[in-house]
This record gives structure tokens, C-alpha cells and sequence, in this order.
């Protein structure tokens, strides 16, 4: 039996890839204007890091995790998510201020071992920004800007931000004792992982689509916010106000991973089935110090590409598609066929795209793949026309023929087809 794809991960094939390369393209140059710069992390860290960042607690650290031990018996993990490693290398390479707030983006794959369904996959990609360094809720403003303007310049049409605040460490201790008090009564009948939840993560409990029913009524953390996360907050929604950015609070919006801190967020939008989180992100104002760094704050967004990709096909959004070959070259007969090789070379350093066949197939066939490249020209040299040191050309949409210069057909088209 032949090998296959391992459960959860996809093959992007070419035809598809060029939608991916699209997409990145758009972060890469939106990040240039914001200011965001590459950073590429290790896609295997050390478990630990992810059990002090994302958080022991976690479904993605206590289920999800693709661990094992290397032959030097170390336990490595494949990354589940970008910011634990970005913070890591933030603090290993003392990226400090650089020169003010350190802003870095990455666009890769993360490994989450989670039950498949459309949209959610064991390999996945994110495009994921972080921004250390600066308390100022501009920046939280700036990440969410950020992402909403990546998925308006695709083409994603109705995208929803939800923003929350989870508060300050004491905030969030003393909220966990309402929320525990809330579900105390019905505290039996939690689903097996939201009992075990209650003592351990009881916030968890509000993001449980099984145990929705007794969500209902649940203080939210915003009532028990403290001045200083209210005047963050507030701040948050003044510029995001200016920003002329759209947005609604979802007071029981409350993340997967443990290192957030004040601003928590998320887009939606329809169109894949039963998931609508197309991205989300937030602050992160005690993560450094956890990872062993300076205590220095963070804030970013992680958005998921697969996702991205399926809501565009929803909508029925078209993304650029490959570009088709400028010319195929055929040669006819012994000298012109080795002649070709040369003038091909010579097309591609001119900066066309350019293909031969390499199979010695018959004239009827190459033409045939011509036409399966969506080539703008074919190029036909015969023996004749190599003595007399021309090339007949023929435009495939016009049908249109004429005859060149063969020492000049590689500039000529290169002015024709690009300027
Ligand atoms: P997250 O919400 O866990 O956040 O993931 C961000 C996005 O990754 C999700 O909204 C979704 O689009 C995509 N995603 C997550 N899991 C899967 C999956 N199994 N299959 C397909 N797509 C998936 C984070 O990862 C944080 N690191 C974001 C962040 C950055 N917060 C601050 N900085």
C-alpha cells in the first residue's frame, strides 16, 4: 500500500500554493508598513517552554502537544502556537527596545493535535505578529488594526472584531473565586474536563461549548475589572474608535492559551461550517518575566491561513492565480532543438517564463502543452529558419504570426511583455 499524508495535515500542491505565496506576500508588505519585522523561530522548542508560556492548564499544553524525547533524552515539542518561541528568542537575544518596541512578525506552521474537521487541522499556519515592549494601548489598537486591515485588503468580506478585557493577575484571582462560586452549585453536572477545570482553570469553563447551558448569568470579568484595566480598556476602544475600526465587546470572550493580560480579541466570519474564529490575539504583560526575561510587556495576533483561505473560497473571493509562461519554445530538427537550449536560457536571464519539451515529443504535442502552460507565444525554430538566423512566432490568444530576428527575439519580448 502507498504512504500517505498523516491524519490532520495537508499537501499544498502547486495551483494552490500560489493562493498561500499570495497571502503572504500581503502580510510581508503589510508588516513593512507598520513596521513589523521577520523574525523565524525553531518550529521544536523545549516542552517547558510552552508549559511556562502557553500554560500547564491549557487543553493546547495538557492534549495537544506533539512532545517527545530526542536521542539526548531532552523533551522537545513541536511550537502549538508562535508567541512562546518569539518571546523566547525576544529574551535570549536581548532584542530589548529595537530601537523602542520590538515588533516582529512570522508566518509558519504550528502543530496542534486536535480532532480534524474543515478548518482545523494537526498542522496549521499562522500569520502572527508580537509587539514587546510598551504598555501604550496604541499598540493593542496597532495589532488589531493590524490584522483587520490584512483581512480587508485580501478581499475577506464581513469580519467581526470581538474584544474583551481579562484583567489584571489580581483581577483575574479574585474573578476566579466568583466564577468558582457561580458554578459551585451545578459543579456535577460540568462536563469530565470542565470538574476537572473548575479547580485548575476555572475560566476555561465559560469557553466550553458543552457546558454552554450553565454559562448563562456567569459574572463576566469586565464588572470586576480595577481601575487601572478599566482606563486600559477604555483607551483600547478610544483608538480603536479612531482607527475607524469596527468593533464589538464580548464580555465571555475568553482565550485558549494563559499568558494574556488585559486586551484579549478575536475575528469571525462565517463560512466554515461550525468554526467562525479566523484569528485572535491579545496582551501579554507578564509573559516575558515568565519565560525568564526582564519583565517587559507584549502584545500581538496570530491569524490562521487554512482558515483565511476557506472563508475567501466561501465568499467566493478570487485570489491572483499563477502566472501563466510568457513563451514555449519549440524547435524543429536536430540543430535547432540543441540551439533552443541556448535561447531558452537566454529568455529566462531576459526575465520571461519560459519552457521547452523534454521529452522529444511530436509537434502536435508540444503545442498541446503550450497550451496547458497558457502560454502568451509560442516560439518555433526550424533548421531552415536557424540558417537563416530567424524564429517564427505565434501569439496562442490572436493566432497572429510573424517572424523575428533570432539574436533579438529574447530582448524584443521581454520589452513586450514587460516594459
Ligand atoms: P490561537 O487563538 O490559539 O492564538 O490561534 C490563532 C489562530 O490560529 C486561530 O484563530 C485560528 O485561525 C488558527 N488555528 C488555531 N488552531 C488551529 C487548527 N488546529 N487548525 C487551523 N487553524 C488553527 C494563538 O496561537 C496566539 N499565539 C495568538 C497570539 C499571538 N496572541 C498573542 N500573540
Amino acid at each position: 500500500m502507498s504512504i500517505q499524508k498523516p491524519k490532520g495535515t495537508q499537501d499544498l500542491l502547486p495551483g494552490e500554493i500560489e493562493k498561500w505565496q499570495y497571502l503572504e506576500s500581503k502580510a510581508r508588505e503589510l508588516c513593512r508598513k507598520f513596521n513589523y519585522r521577520e523574525i523565524r523561530t525553531p518550529i521544536f522548542e523545549h516542552t517547558e517552554l510552552f508549559q511556562r508560556g502557553v500554560g500547564e492548564t491549557t487543553d493546547i499544553v495538557e492534549k495537544e502537544m506533539y512532545t517527545f524525547l530526542d536521542k539526548g533524552d531532552r523533551s522537545l515539542s513541536l511550537r502549538p502556537e508562535g508567541t512562546a518561541g518569539v518571546v523566547r528568542s525576544y529574551v535570549e537575544n536581548k532584542l530589548y527596545g529595537e530601537p523602542d518596541v520590538s515588533k516582529l512578525y512570522y508566518v509558519g506552521p504550528m502543530f496542534r493535535y486536535e480532532q480534524p474537521q474543515s478548518g482545523r487541522y494537526r498542522q496549521f499556519h499562522q500569520f502572527g505578529i508580537e509587539a514587546i515592549g510598551s504598555v501604550d494601548p496604541s499598540l493593542d489598537a496597532e495589532v488589531i488594526a493590524l490584522g483587520y486591515t490584512f483581512y480587508k485588503e485580501i478581499g475577506l468580506k464581513d469580519v467581526t472584531v470581538e474584544i474583551n478585557s481579562v484583567g489584571n493577575p489580581a483581577v483575574r484571582a479574585a474573578y476566579r473565586e466568583h466564577i468558582q462560586q457561580f458554578f459551585a452549585p451545578v459543579k456535577d453536572q460540568l462536563c469530565k474536563d470542565c470538574q476537572s477545570r473548575y479547580d485548575r482553570n476555572p475560566m476555561r469553563i465559560l469557553d466550553c461549548k458543552i457546558d454552554q447551558k450553565f454559562c448563562e448569568g456567569a459574572p463576566t470579568i469586565v464588572e470586576h475589572l480595577d481601575e487601572e484595566c478599566r482606563t486600559h480598556f477604555a483607551l483600547v476602544q478610544e483608538y480603536l474608535t479612531a482607527l475607524d475600526i469596527p468593533f464589538r465587546l464580548n464580555p465571555r470572550l475568553v482565550r485558549g492559551l494563559d499568558y494574556y493580560t488585559h486586551t484579549a480579541f478575536e475575528y469571525k466570519a462565517a463560512g466554515i461550517g461550525a468554526i467562525d474564529t479566523i484569528g485572535g490575539g491579545g496582551r501579554y504583560n507578564g509573559l516575558v518575566g515568565q519565560i525568564g526575561g526582564n519583565d517587559e510587556p507584549g502584545v500581538g495576533l496570530g491569524l490562521g491561513l487554512e482558515r483565511i483561505l476557506l472563508v475567501l473560497q466561501a465568499q467566493g473571493v478570487e485570489i491572483p492565480a499563477a502566472k501563466p509562461l510568457d513563451v514555449y519554445l519549440i524547435g524543429l530538427g536536430e540543430a535547432a532543438e540543441k540551439r533552443i537550449v541556448g535561447l531558452l536560457h537566454e529568455l529566462r536571464l531576459e526575465g520571461l517564463t519560459a519552457e521547452k519539451d523534454y521529452q522529444s515529443r511530436k509537434m502536435k504535442a508540444q503545442m498541446k502543452s503550450a497550451d496547458r502552460y497558457n502560454a502568451s507565444y509560442v516560439a518555433i525554430l526550424g533548421d531552415n529558419e536557424l540558417e537563416k538566423g530567424e524564429i517564427s512566432l505565434k501569439a496562442l490568444a490572436t493566432g497572429e504570426q510573424e517572424t523575428l530576428p533570432l539574436a533579438d527575439v529574447a530582448r524584443t519580448l521581454a520589452a513586450r511583455l514587460h516594459g
